[in-house]
Order: C-alpha cells, then structure tokens, then sequence
C-alpha cells in the first residue's frame, strides 16, 4: 500500500503536477503499440517508455500496475516470476492497450484499475467520485487509535456510532466499520455518484448491514434534521471538501479531468464545508462525542479562530495531528461539556509508521 500510496502522493498531490497534457490526443496511442508476443517484463518496459514520452506522471509505476492488473495482480512485484517472462495472449495484449490508452489521456490509474486498495480493503473506484487519498488512511488510524482505548464513545452500546459527512467512494466509513465489529454508521454525500459507489462498495464487502447511505447536500436547510433519527452520534469523521478556491486551477489534470470538482472545492478559503459541519455537530452529537477532520495545513489556525467565534457551538479544538510529512492535517474537535471523569485526550498521537514519502 505504501507503494500505491507513494504514487497517489505524486499523481494526486495539491497543488502543482509535474508534466503537461500537450495536447495529446487518444488516438495518438496507436502509433504506439507494440508488437505481439512480448512478455510482461517487456510490455511493462515497453509502456512505460510510451508513457515517459508523452509526459505521464509516475510512467513506470503505472505501466506496472496496468500489466499485473491485467494478469491478476496488484501489483507487478507480486506476480509469479514465470509471468514476467511468459508472452501475452492477444487477449491481454489488446485489454493493457486500452487501458494504457486511458493513462495517457491522464486519467488517474485508479480510475484505470477501476479498484484501489485503502486500509487494505479493496474499494471499486469509477470516475468522477473521489479517490481515497493516503493521508486518509492516517485520519482513520488515528480515529482507531482514540476509539480503542476506551473513552466514552467506546463505552456505547455495541461500539460507536458514527456520521461520515461526504462519504466518496466510503473509504472511511467502510474501513472503520471494518475495523471495528461492533459499530455502526451513516454515510452522506451530496453527489448520487458518490452514494452508489459506496452502497457497491459495502455490498462488495459485506458491509451493508452497519451502514445506512443517505443522498444528502449539509449544505441544505435542515439537512440535520434528516439525520437526528440516526443520533445521538458518537463520532462525525469527514474528508471534506477543503481546496482554497485559489487553489483550484493548480490541481493536476488527473484531477481536474476526472474528480468532482464538488468533492475539492471548499470555497475561499476552503472552509465552507468544515464551518458547516461543525456548525450541525452540536445538534447530532452526544455530550461527549468528536469530530475528525481531514484539512489544508492552514485550516487548524482557521478552524480554531472560527471556533472561538462561535462560542455558542460548545465545540472545542483539542488536537491536531500532522500527516506523514509532518503538515497540521487532521482535527479532533470535541463537544464540551463532556461529563466529568471522562478522558480527554489532546495530544497528537504518536508520529505514524509510514515513512515519509
Ligand atoms: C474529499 S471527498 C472525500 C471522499 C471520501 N470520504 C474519501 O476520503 O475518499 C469529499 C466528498 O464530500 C462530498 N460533498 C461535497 N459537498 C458536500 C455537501 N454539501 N454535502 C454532502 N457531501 C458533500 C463530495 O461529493 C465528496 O464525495
């Protein structure tokens, strides 16, 4: 995963992509077929210079993964030794074509693969829903890590209740409820897309009888009043949408082409979506419940001055967490008010294992 993880950092980083689209067209890549009767290490090697020269980021990695895709694996590494060396069937030859052509009109090779692994569950991916991202993984470790120790939202009955706000694909959702047996969760998103990938995605792994999917916009009037029967809450966990407006234009084509730009967009300052949970959290929340978030490196300055200002909201800012590159990304924020005697832990976990990348 650290490896897939390491290409997602490079393909879909924000902001700035390195290469250009140059106006490339689909049918270019006929002129770059190759001949029949090559082997995996060769097609492989083959595509990878095809990639290289039309400016595709990450060319190797993503010729790799297009070959063992097609051959059955996850990755190239992991395939039999004998495979490397075997020639293809005309079969494969023509799907890796295919697929090679979708990489070079920069579609992002999860979209390719159609499938991408997060917290080691296999999640079917389709354009144009969000593709997890691997410092989400580190937001969801860390939820674990705050759950499993036992303080107050372990202690509910039959594990924690939890609201995921735009759920994408359901990476964090499904990958906490996989985690933990006993939980249950509602999963909102504004975008049908996102809401049958997850409803696929939790029937794939079984999934489907701890999480309830609702379409939904938090940014509608009343939309809280459409998940109160669902509450009191334990947890809300979100990835929101946070780019700075600013930002934006900056993404890579990968992403500009193929991702909701609804999914991205947090408004001016990449707030809209933050200040709108937080300001639904009190009424879903139990006293003591949290809320995770993913955010910009310049959203724990923002989110704590917005919290200030809203004292009304009984919310309150106690860690922030940095991602494997050592940026302020992740936010516990609690509700006050939590009964006495009730831990509250507000220091940053310790540094993940991952190395950085
Ligand atoms: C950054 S993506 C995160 C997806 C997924 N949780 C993940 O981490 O891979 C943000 C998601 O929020 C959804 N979203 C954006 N605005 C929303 C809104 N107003 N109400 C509900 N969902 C919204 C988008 O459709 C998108 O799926």
């Amino acid at each position: 995963m650290e490896r897939w993880g390491g290409m997602l950092r490079v393909l879909l980083s924000v902001p700035g992509w390195r290469g250009g689209t140059g106006g490339w067209a689909f049918s270019s890549w006929r002129h770059h077929l190759p001949p029949a009767g090559l082997s995996a290490t060769e097609l492989v090697n083959k595509w990878t210079a095809v990639f290289e020269k039309e400016g595709i980021p990450e060319a190797r990695e993503s010729s790799e993964y297009i070959v063992a895709h097609v051959l059955g694996a996850k990755t190239f590494q992991s395939l039999r030794p004998a495979l490397w060396r075997q020639p293809l069937t005309p079969a494969q030859l023509q799907c890796i074509r295919e697929l090679s052509g979708r990489r070079l009109q920069r579609m992002p090779v999860q979209y390719v693969l159609g499938e991408w692994d997060f917290q080691g569950l296999s999640l079917k991916m389709a354009p144009p829903v969000f593709i997890p991202r691997p410092e989400t993984e580190e937001l969801v470790e860390w939820v674990l890590e705050e759950v499993a120790p036992g303080p107050c939202v372990a202690e509910a009955q039959g594990g924690p209740l939890i609201l995921e706000v735009g759920c994408g694909s359901g990476a964090i959702s499904l990958s906490l409820l996989s985690r933990l047996p006993q939980s249950r969760a509602v999963a909102v998103d504004k975008g049908a897309a996102a809401v049958c990938l997850t409803r696929e995605n939790a029937q794939r792994l079984r999934l489907q009888d701890r999480i309830h999917i609702v379409p939904l916009d938090v940014t509608s009037e009343g939309s809280w009043a459409h998940l109160l029967p669902w509450g009191p809450l334990d947890l809300i966990v979100s990835n929101p949408p946070y780019v700075f407006r600013q930002d934006m234009e900056q993404l890579a084509p990968e992403i500009r082409s193929y991702e909701d730009p609804a999914a991205l967009d947090g408004g001016e300052k990449g707030m809209d979506i933050i200040e709108r949970i937080l300001a639904l959290a009190p009424r879903l929340l139990k006293d003591s419940g949290s809320i995770f978030l993913e955010v910009d490196p310049r959203h724990p300055e923002l989110v704590g001055g917005w919290l200030q200002s809203r004292p009304d909201l009984s919310l309150q800012l106690v860690a922030v967490r940095r991602d494997f590159c050592g940026r302020p990304r992740f936010l516990h924020v609690r509700r006050s008010g939590a009964p006495d005697g009730c831990p509250v832990d507000v220091q940053p976990g310790p540094p993940p294992a991952r190395a950085p990348g």
